[in-house]
């Protein structure tokens, strides 16, 4: 194929896959199969690899993601992201009516939308393109998260119709209830912590590095705001119809209201019918519809005087105590959790609920056999909020808070003026240790992603681990035939895991890989309080080996940026205990790094943080050996000019597409010189 056809075929797909995801979000009618769909995604994407200076920077292979974000870059807001005020009642919804009338001397037309409930987002789209999609963060500035936003598919890159040049349009991302499912349903096989609610998944999701895994969860968008110099309308809800004409997602539920009533009415409408919508909702919007009015009645420093929210109160439910029992957190943290009589509530069976620590049980008063009101907020796991005692048992004892760990048995201990009780039997508390071991192999630490949270357990059952350094003894012999049935609690089902010839092989060769892991990860996993990832980066970084950490001396750690007296004092603690220290002989002999490499410290990491674009040709170097050199000094290669590359490395006969879009970008545009001038 020349290159002329191929600039047709690639053009001539996006506006077919454009199409057709229009038809699927939009109108919900799709005209073609997902295996048809994904096959003009597959033949853009092979097109876009052989020439990759043809491809679009806003082609829709973009939803399939793949470009990794290190750090998010911070975005001032043209336009404040302000909140709302909330209310609980109609009288409270009535006199932000009357606050309104009184301003402006006039009724006004009020529009009603749900309050989705998700994390807000900024677009702003220039000629129909979208160049950034920001989060609200503290309202004055937040994050770039362009990157992962494009892979949602509802939202469109590029727009239809008859749009102005420059506009935000402001929204939700949310997950529908059957993607969170799913994503749980996922992480629990995989023996992930389950996400506590929508919200916080979708939350987690926007500020993944790797935009590809961003693209596996179905992410949604509602638009609720249109920002510009050249809107279409004076009017708020004529604004959200034409967004909606250029592809925008703007919800169907949008109602015009001509007085306070309606209004009323509508809340009261949607406080049933929202156990229906496919996604979770947390009140109703109100806002003045002409936005001239909206002008006049201006904002506060937080939020407008145009518009409030009505909050839905959380749903309740009343059922009897069975017991309370205690967990045992990884910290040692103890947390009561009372066990109920079954009871429906927001669509579940609720079985068990948190009562937090002593003090909220003490608030309560909660005895024995006790009615409760169990209340099921954003969370998951519901919570008791209320006793009523006229139904108390005369005979019934108030709970008194245990003295004693229900694991190991070691008196409690409870810091001045905190609420909760820690078990501080550290080295020898059972699930402190498994909480330690978990923390050791999770993704961000060694990454030993074969053993999951259920295999430690076995793995320590069978008391072959009781330290972190007892994973590097383990032998095939010990693991192979190994097995647990974990029984079913809560929405989990019964779960049967063997150690079968494959799993052993997967778990010691994870082992295995986990000892090329660099220094300052293992400097994190191998958990001491308060050592986070970015100060055991700090760490590793300053003292380069262990030995050094071990032999530095409090004031002089204090020295170190960002580390504060709390972290100083850990560390310290931490190798002043002889136990600790064996268990770095250990692990040293295992074979981990325990010292920064060579290799890194011979190429200092100068670019770090920074993305490039290599573009042309150049006589002294390959592409391949620029980005080699890149790589070596920490920065990354990206193959198409976003908003969030840094630079574009100009070679001769550069792609004219890639230089227009850096210089619409405000892309830095530099050549070989400037780039051997970058790195040492
Ligand atoms: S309007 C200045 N409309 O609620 C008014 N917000 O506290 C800006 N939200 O984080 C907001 N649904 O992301 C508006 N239909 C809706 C909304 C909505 C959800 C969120 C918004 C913000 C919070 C307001």
């Amino acid at each position: 194929m020349s290159r002329e056809q191929a600039h047709n075929r690639m053009k001539q797909l996006a506006e077919q896959i454009e199409q057709h995801n229009y038809l699927y979000y939009m109108e919900t009618m799709p005209e073609i199969s997902d295996f048809d769909y994904d096959a003009l995604i597959i033949e853009l994407l092979e097109l876009e690899k052989q020439f990759p200076d043809l491809a679009d920077p806003n082609s829709p292979t973009q939803k399939v993601g793949g470009d990794i974000t290190k750090e998010f870059q911070s975005i001032e807001h043209k336009y404040p992201m302000l909140s709302l005020s909330n209310t609980y009642n109609a009288e409270e919804v009535k006199d932000f009516d009357q606050r309104v009338r009184n301003l402006l001397g006039h009724d006004p037309a009020y529009v009603c939308e749900l309050k989705y409930d998700g994390v807000a987002i900024g677009l702003s789209y220039v000629n129909g393109i979208l160049m950034r999609a920001v989060t609200r963060g503290d309202g004055v500035s937040g994050d770039d998260v362009s990157t992962n936003v494009k892979t949602i598919r509802s939202i469109p890159l590029k727009l239809k119709g008859d749009f102005p040049s420059e506009f935000e349009i402001r929204g939700e991302i949310f997950l529908p209830h059957k993607g969170f499912q799913k994503i749980n349903e996922e992480r629990m096989d995989k023996e992930e912590v389950p996400f506590a609610n929508p919200r916080n998944a979708a939350a987690g999701s926007l500020k993944m590095q790797n935009s590809a895994e961003v693209a596996k969860r179905p992410l949604d968008c509602l638009f609720y705001s249109l920002l510009g110099g050249q809107l279409p309308s004076k009017y708020h809800f004529e604004n959200l119809t034409a967004a909606r004409k250029w592809g925008l997602q703007v919800s169907e539920h949008l109602t015009l209201c001509s007085n306070i009533d309606e209004v009323i009415d509508f809340i009261n409408q949607w406080d049933k019918k929202r156990q229906k919508l496919p996604f979770d909702i947390d009140g109703v919007v109100i806002k003045v519809n002409d936005m001239a009015e909206q002008a006049l009645l201006g904002s506060t420093a937080k939020s407008p005087r145009w518009a409030i929210a009505y909050k839905y109160k959380a749903e309740q439910a009343s059922t009897r105590l069975r017991s309370v029992t205690y967990q045992v957190g990884r910290t040692g943290a103890i947390t009561p959790v009372a066990n109920l009589e079954p009871v429906q509530l927001a669509g579940t069976r609720v079985k068990r609920a948190s009562l937090h620590n002593a003090d909220i049980m003490q608030k309560l008063d909660i005895h024995n056999g006790d009615m409760v009101l169990v209340e099921k907020g954003g969370e998951i796991i519901p919570k008791i909020v209320g006793v009523d005692k006229s139904k108390r048992d005369l005979f019934a004892k108030p709970f008194e808070f245990i003295t004693h760990c229900p694991e190991c048995g070691t008196s409690l201990i409870r810091n001045e003026g905190e609420a909760i009780f820690f078990c501080p039997n550290i080295q020898y508390c059972p699930p402190q240790i498994k909480g330690r071991l978990e923390h050791f192999i999770s993704r961000r630490a060694m990454n030993i992603d074969s053993l999951g949270e259920g295999k430690i357990e076995i793995l320590y059952d069978n008391k072959l681990v009781k330290d972190i350094a007892d994973l590097y003894d383990l032998k095939h012999d010990d693991l192979f035939g190994l097995e647990k049935v974990f029984p079913a609690i809560d929405d989990k089902k019964e779960r049967k895991v063997s150690f079968q010839e494959k799993t052993v092989d997967n778990i010691l060769r994870g082992i295995e890989q986990s000892k090329e892991i660099r220094f300052e990860r293992v400097l994190f996993a191998i958990g001491i309080r308060h050592v986070g990832e970015t100060v055991a980066k700090k760490l590793a970084r300053h003292y380069r080996n262990i030995d050094a950490l071990i032999n530095t001396f409090q004031d002089d750690l204090i020295l170190i940026d960002d580390i504060g007296e709390k972290i100083a004092e850990e560390v310290t603690i931490y190798f002043n205990e002889p136990g600790n220290l064996n268990l770095i002989e250990r692990l040293k002999l295992a074979g981990l790094q325990f010292s920064v490499k060579e290799s890194d410290q011979d190429n200092p990491q100068t670019l770090e943080g920074k993305s490039f674009v290599i573009s042309g040709t150049f006589s002294d170097f390959s592409r391949e050996e620029l980005k080699a050199m890149v790589e070596k000094h920490g920065g990354k290669n990206v193959s198409s000019v976003s908003s969030k590359t840094n630079y574009l490395l100009a070679g001769e006969a550069m792609g004219p597409a890639k230089y227009e879009k850096a210089r619409q970008l405000d892309v830095e545009i530099i050549g070989i010189k400037d780039f051997l001038g970058m790195i040492p």
